[in-house]
């Protein structure tokens, strides 16, 4: 297989150079901060005397309301967010872009889940949609009651985010590219929203297999053995789906979750595409609106993402494509050619077939669980919203030691990229030693990490300690988004990222045993909803980390960042157990960042050009009279 690869959700080895380039021509000098020895209180608040139960569940069903809009951008020159891949900039379209909004209201509280078909949500895109919805409906929708989730698809436009790293690695803050996303999320909620209407909500869940595999199992595999016992399979096969009815009980649509990357779209492809995930959603669409074209019809099919941070679709897994050898299990490296030989595929011929097979795959599935639905969701909304600094977490993990979690910074091996598509230059996965070479490029044009940081990441070899540097705007975020939503016994945590498999087990694990033990909530499903509010790279386990691969090298926060997710999510799970969510902080609101501060790199649109002998509108090929089907 020839052609270029890189790196998966991040920057590429490719980005490194560009940003050094960037760097220099700007003169840059990047602040390098001490870290502070102190740290603001805990925001845990010591839990109040148990309040009264909630009350029993209502038998009243729900207001319901589910909007389905257009938000694909202009497929054309942008660069397409995922692999971070200069070269891979739109040229066309594969499959069109849709938010999907799913509004829920029990008479005392409303919810909204925004799935859309998008890299990931980044904070600056949550922040411009949340003050359209003000400017529209003041208070209703809020903060703390809206989750804005992204499907990780790698084919859709860049440049919509206002952390340094990211405008690089998007070729800036680009406008015409957020505005379609703004518009379209805000569109689908303001469909959902006239939409509202007396329905019903009913819950499965089942296994897919063969759709999906670990990419770091050597990682996985560091994971304490008891754990690991306690699974079939070192990824996560469940499909949970939410069907939705009216009161006569007609379908009006379905929410769903399943971990797997949207990536069977590669590096070399240039469309805008939905990928596997927007593929299901087409289909279900496309069975229940019979007759109705794609992106049209009532019926909205959700497919969200989940703790898909070491999983794969590209199930015949990594083999060396130059000479059909297995990569080295340890690092996913060749012996010729390194890391970017090493490429997983399949399952079928080409990257247009492995999209469409494993996207039927996940519909057929959650198609399935959506027939056989009948268990009725039913109970009061709630949820729960904070900002953490999460550079400045600390989490007692026994009765004698405290952790700590880190300014970010990104380890050698996020240059590696993943099996999903590597760097191009000669990063490996699962460095714990940094290369001198680039260790000393990096110092003399940014300066070394400082010993804080680094000794905080340890055993991350640091490559770009982006808390460390701050021009012209922060590289990395430090106030970062945590949230649950409750739609009965339904749990929905918001990730702000990746997290792996074993990451959400512990996570889901850790807010189900919250919500349950003050006997308010029994029988709990939780789910997680990834890529949502915020962008924040990965969340491995602290095992898992001690290897390094590309995962481990992208948990921005350090060793402790789970450990610290935990602690909060734990926290927000408890609030609403013991029905004090209004007694939570709010903590501090992240910055929104003036448009004159933001840079965009994207050179103007290429004019279009015709030849002397020609008009814009020729016909160039005159259809046939007649085709037959
Ligand atoms: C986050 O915490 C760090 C470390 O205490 C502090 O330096 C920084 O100012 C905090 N950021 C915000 C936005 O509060
Ligand atoms: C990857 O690991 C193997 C041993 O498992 C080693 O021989 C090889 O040199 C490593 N490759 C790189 C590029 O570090
Ligand atoms: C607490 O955790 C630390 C770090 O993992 C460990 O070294 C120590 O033995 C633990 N202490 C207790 C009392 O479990
Ligand atoms: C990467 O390439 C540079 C320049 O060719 C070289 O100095 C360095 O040793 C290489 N690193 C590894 C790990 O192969
Ligand atoms: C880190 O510590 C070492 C030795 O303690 C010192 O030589 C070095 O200058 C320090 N580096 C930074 C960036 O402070
Ligand atoms: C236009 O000019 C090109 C050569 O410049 C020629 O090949 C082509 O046939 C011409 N087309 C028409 C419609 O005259």
């Amino acid at each position: 297989m020839a052609g270029r690869r890189k790196v998966c959700c991040g920057v590429s080895a490719l980005e490194v150079t560009l940003a050094v380039l960037f760097l220099i021509m700007t003169a840059v000098c990047v602040t390098l901060l001490t870290l502070m020895a102190t740290w603001l209180p805990n925001t845990h608040t010591s839990p109040g005397p148990t309040g009264p139960p909630s009350p029993p569940p209502q038998q009243d069903p729900y207001l319901v309301g589910l909007g389905r809009a257009d938000c694909t951008g202009p497929p054309a020159e942008i660069p397409l967010m995922g692999y971070a891949n200069p070269q891979q900039t739109a040229a066309g379209l594969h499959t069109r872009l849709f938010s999907r909004a799913f509004i829920i209201d029990d008479g005392r509280r409303r919810l909204v889940f925004v799935t859309a078909d998008i890299g990931m949500m980044s904070q600056r895109l949550r922040l411009e949609v949340l003050q359209a919805l003000q400017v529209k409906y003041g208070n209703l929708y809020r903060h703390d009651n809206v989750v804005l989730s992204g499907t990780h698809t790698h084919a859709g436009p860049a440049g919509y985010f206002q952390y340094t790293l990211f405008m690089i690695s998007s070729k800036g803050y680009i406008k015409a590219s957020i505005q379609p996303l703004v518009d379209g999320i805000v569109r689908s909620i303001d469909i959902a929203h006239r939409n509202m209407r007396p329905g019903r909500i009913y819950m499965n869940r089942g296994n897919l297999e063969d759709s999906s595999l670990n990419r770091s199992p050597h990682s996985y595999q560091n994971n304490p053995e008891e754990e690991r016992r306690r699974y079939k399979s070192n990824t996560d096969k469940q499909v949970v789906v939410l069907k939705f009815t009216d009161l006569d009980g007609d379908g009006i649509g379905m929410l769903s979750w399943f971990a797997v990357h949207a990536v069977s779209m590669k590096t070399t492809n240039q469309m805008v595409s939905s990928d596997n995930m927007g593929y299901a959603s087409y289909l279900l669409e496309q069975d229940k609106n019979r007759g109705a074209l794609p992106g049209q019809g009532a019926f909205v099919a959700g497919f969200s993402s989940s703790n898909l941070g070491d999983v794969s679709p590209n199930t015949r897994g990594p083999v060396c494509v130059n000479t059909g050898l297995a990569c080295d299990y340890l690092n996913s490296s060749c012996p010729v050619g390194g890391t970017k030989m090493c490429e997983a595929s399949g399952p079928g011929e080409d990257m247009f077939d492995s999209t469409r097979i494993i996207g039927h795959n996940i519909y057929r599935k959650a198609k399935e669980l959506y027939g056989k639905a009948d268990k009725e969701v039913t109970g009061f909304l709630h949820s729960a919203h904070q900002w953490v600094n999460m550079t400045d977490v600390t989490v007692q993990i026994n009765a004698t030691h405290t952790v700590r979690t880190c300014k970010p910074a990104l380890g050698h091996s996020f240059a590696a990229g993943t099996t999903d598509g590597g760097g191009d230059l000669n990063f490996t996965q699962g460095a714990v030693v940094g290369d001198p070479f680039w260790d000393g490029i990096r110092d003399a044009l940014v300066g070394e990490p400082s010993n804080q940081t680094q000794e905080c990441h340890s055993p991350k070899p640091i490559l770009f300690s982006t808390g460390e540097m701050n021009w012209p705007l922060p590289w990395h975020p430090e106030i970062v988004d945590v949230q649950i939503i409750m739609i009965g016994s339904v749990a929905v945590v918001a990730v702000p990222g990746e997290m792996t498999t074993m990451s959400g087990r512990r996570l889901r694990e850790a807010v189900k045993q919250e919500l349950e033990s003050e006997g308010t909530f029994r029988d709990t499903e939780v789910v997680i909803a990834g890529l949502s509010n915020i962008y924040t790279h990965y969340i491995t386990t602290y095992e898992e980390y001690q290897i390094q691969r590309y995962e481990g090298a992208s948990t921005i926060y350090g060793p402790h960042t789970l450990s610290a997710y935990l602690q909060r999510y734990s926290s927000l799970a408890r609030a609403i157990a013991q029905d004090r969510v209004s007694q939570l902080p709010v903590g501090p609101p992240p910055p929104f960042f003036q448009d004159s501060q933001l840079f965009n790199l994207l050179p103007a649109a290429a004019a279009d050009r015709k030849s002397a002998n020609r008009s814009f509108g020729d016909v160039l090929q005159q259809v046939q009279p007649a085709y037959r089907a």
